[in-house]
């Protein structure tokens, strides 16, 4: 009698498991984009010059922090210039240098030029902290949400040229919690092998554009004729192997700018055919790139890369604990 219903259990546990397989199977085959064969025309002089890193110069940059080490991941961050404390709390939490003592991980802050201007007291203490931390490069492009595109570009193109030998880079938001440990042990080395092609986040494959004006992500027609968006990762934070920065920056000839950050690279992924990786888990559902802000709760905490939503002195908060407790989960 209690043989045949644990027998039953069992059976029970093997559809289960044989559906959610068969489930993620049709999931996966859903986003996977068209692949266009047909390479897209480049973009004219004029509009390629927005998002091309000729048209900007550095009014601080550290050319060298990279160049005399291989770390295994850098974590840039776009950062508004007047955010010291955004900067500051992440040099003492997830951005600390040393943080994991076997594996080499850099943390640099892009910014570009604050609405004060070039002589404000914003520049000269941008300029004072980058002397003492020699991690903030800086463009003269206008730092702007609407410029944020620019930014990401910015970013892929410097480590294109200055971080080749890196093996991974994520771009991360300053008001993110990251949990470096998951995201290395578990998602990066854990994973196999060193990955090229490789970008991994929390994955959106049914956005649209807005048409209407009010609305902050606003699209024209104009701007952006398509009704869908192509898969693309949510801009709070995604991981990507190095390859794919210069890939990305080849690729932004074909793609006119918009001013939806993450979507763009979504659209210069599609030009490379590289499908974006959803990092979640099924049992239990999860997605490691949380884009909600959850209440802090160690265990909670240690089973995700990234949760959003974080003021600095948040973040300082949750730090110490979750530092001291998140092997014990
Ligand atoms: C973006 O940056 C450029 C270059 O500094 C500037 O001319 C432009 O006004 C900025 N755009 C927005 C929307 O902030």
């Amino acid at each position: 009698m209690l043989n045949t219903s644990y027998w039953r259990l069992v059976k029970l546990f093997i559809i289960a498991g044989v559906l959610t397989f068969v489930v993620t199977i049709l999931l996966n085959k859903k986003a996977q984009p068209k692949t266009d064969l047909s390479t897209p025309s480049p973009l004219s002089q004029e509009l390629y010059q927005v998002i091309s890193p000729e048209t900007y110069k550095y009014l601080l940059n550290h050319v060298s922090v990279c160049k005399e080490r291989s770390p295994f991941l850098v974590l840039m961050v776009p950062v508004a210039p007047a955010d010291g404390l955004s900067r500051d709390a992440i040099r003492k939490t997830w951005g600390r240098p040393g943080l994991i003592s076997n594996v080499d991980i850099l943390t640099l802050f892009y910014v570009g030029l604050p609405k004060e201007g070039q002589s404000s007291h914003i520049q000269q203490d941008l300029e004072k902290e980058s002397k003492e931390h020699a991690d903030i490069i800086q463009m003269d492009f206008l730092d702007s949400y609407h410029n944020l595109t620019i930014k990401s570009m910015m970013i892929m193109d410097w480590l294109a040229t200055h971080c080749q030998g890196a093996s991974y880079a994520m771009k991360v938001d300053s008001d993110v919690f990251v949990n470096v440990f998951y995201l290395v042990n578990k998602l990066l080395v854990g994973g196999g092998p060193l990955r090229h092609k490789y970008i991994t986040g929390s994955v959106i494959s049914d956005g649209r554009p807005r048409r209407d004006r009010k609305s902050k992500w606003h699209l024209s027609e104009d701007i952006y004729p398509e009704d869908t968006f192509p898969p693309y990762v949510s801009g709070a934070g995604y991981v990507f192997s190095i390859d794919l920065a210069n890939r990305i920056s080849w690729a932004s000839r074909f793609v006119r700018p918009i001013p939806l950050e993450d979507v763009y690279v979504g659209l210069c992924l599609r030009v490379l055919g590289v499908r974006p990786v959803y990092s979640r888990t099924l049992l239990p559902p999860r997605n490691l790139f949380e884009i909600n802000r959850l209440d802090y709760e160690t265990c909670t905490y240690a089973t995700r890369v990234i949760v959003t939503g974080f003021k600095p002195d948040e973040l300082l908060d949750i730090w110490g604990d979750f530092q001291k407790s998140h092997l014990t989960c």
